[in-house]
């Protein structure tokens, strides 16, 4: 497909997974922005669709959840509709009571419990590196770590916290992609059944003892969640699991490929450790780990001279809004220290923006901390396999090399 311009009947469909596993999408996208920035594509393998491509507005149907919903019932928040029901994928009111009952996630107290214990971990997972040899970053330090953090935040017993990854993996999988842990609705279901069996054990047992620090009593003791059903107590652990497990996860690969491309960024952060925080907003904007998140319009609505009709679905690219070079000064550059680090849309805004982004953050600071604390310099040490999804932007595999 020619990506220099558009011709009047042309669909560009920028569904594929491909472009994302080939890490190709940029031009077809940058084409968007400029020449159609509300586009619809009439046919895709998951029907037609809007795609709305620059930071405005994506931040302007964010912002209008009235007309845009999220609910699972029109479409929900994937292209392809396929997540397990939770408050992610309903509307007010459903969507503000049930978001309230895990608030305690984002609790500066509780927080500041996690950091010990995440800085603990994230020490003793760098020091035990092999130094001046290949190994895979994602399954040594991404993976582990972003389970450890999950399973601090259930009290899910910590010798069984792969299982956690294999849960996620197999709900947000890509069933084409080579990988994939599940290949069917089939196979995806008896997989929801055993967790759902795993975290309802937990709950019972944590209903029944003295309310603890972690997310699952404080759920089971919180007014709020009693007239909830067991369905939707585990919908809303599963979001949990799977909204904290890939996008952290592959932030923290992406950060090291950013700056194993970037060795200047590098330096310059070693050299002024007080850039962290700037260092991380750019990672997750960089890195944009969730791709799209989508809606559907409650009724007919004009949007930027287009005409949307009511039940259209209306796919917002995060990866292309992060890219808007009329917003983002630069924006396929990598650089630490811009005025505004934290100016990007990967945590989405308005009603659903994310309720982990300052536990994501904490993670990530405290990883970055602690890397230029050991003085670790990581060379990527082999092509990076990326994911083969159109909704989680992330790697299968990370070779690296840490320097003697
Ligand atoms: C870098 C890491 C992360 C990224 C990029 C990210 C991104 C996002 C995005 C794009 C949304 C949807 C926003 C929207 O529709 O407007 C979201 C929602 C959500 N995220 Fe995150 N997330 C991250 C980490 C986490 C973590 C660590 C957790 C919890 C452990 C979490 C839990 C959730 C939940 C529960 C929602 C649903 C919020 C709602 O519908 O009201 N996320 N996240």
């Amino acid at each position: 497909m020619n990506v220099e311009s558009l011709t009047p009947d042309a669909d560009l469909d920028v569904s594929d997974p491909l472009l994302f596993e080939q890490d190709i999408w940029g031009p077809r996208f940058r084409l968007l922005r400029r020449e159609r920035p509300v586009n619809y594509c009439h046919a895709s393998p998951y029907g037609p669709y809007w795609s709305i491509t620059r930071f405005e507005d994506v931040q302007e149907v964010e912002l209008d959840h009235l007309v845009f919903s999220s609910d699972s019932s029109r479409g929900g928040i994937r292209i392809d509709n396929r997540l397990r029901d939770s408050f992610i994928s309903r509307d007010p009111p459903r969507h503000t009571i049930e978001r309230r009952t895990i608030a305690p996630v984002a609790a500066p107290t509780n927080l500041a419990s996690y950091e010990i214990a995440i800085r603990e971990r994230t020490r003793q997972v760098l020091s035990e590196l092999p130094r001046g040899e290949t190994f895979d970053w994602v399954d040594r330090v991404s993976a582990e770590l972003t389970v450890t953090m999950l399973a601090t935040l259930f009290d899910f017993p910590l010798a069984e916290r792969r299982t956690l990854a294999f849960w996620s993996d197999a709900l947000v999988c890509d069933y084409s992609a080579p990988n994939a842990p599940v290949t069917s609705d089939a196979a995806r279901e008896k997989v929801l059944h055993e967790m759902a069996g795993a975290f309802s054990e937990l709950w019972r047992e944590r209903a029944s003892q003295e309310p603890k620090p972690d997310l699952i009593s404080m759920m089971a003791h919180n007014p709020a969640m009693q007239g909830m059903s067991e369905n939707q107590y585990i919908g809303n652990l599963v979001l949990l699991l799977v909204g904290g497990y890939d996008t952290t996860r592959n932030s923290m690969s992406g950060g090291v490929l950013a700056l194993s491309d970037n060795p200047d960024q590098h330096k310059k952060v070693a050299a002024q450790t007080s850039l962290i925080p700037s260092l991380v907003g750019e990672i997750i904007r960089y890195q944009t780990p969730i791709i799209h998140m989508c809606r559907t319009a409650t009724r007919d609505v004009e949007f930027r001279g287009q005409k949307i009709r009511g039940n259209d679905r209306v796919v917002l690219w995060y990866v292309s809004a992060n890219r808007d070079e009329t917003v983002i000064a630069d924006p396929d550059r990598f650089i630490v220290g811009r005025p505004k680090p934290h100016k990007h849309l990967s945590f989405g805004a308005g009603i659903h923006r994310c309720v982990g982004d300052r536990l994501a953050t904490l993670q990530l600071r405290i990883l970055w901390e602690e890397i230029l604390a050991q003085k670790l310099v990581i060379d990527v040490a082999g092509t990076p396999e990326r994911q083969y999804s159109n909704f989680i932007r992330g790697f299968d595999r990370l070779p690296v090399e840490i320097r003697r």
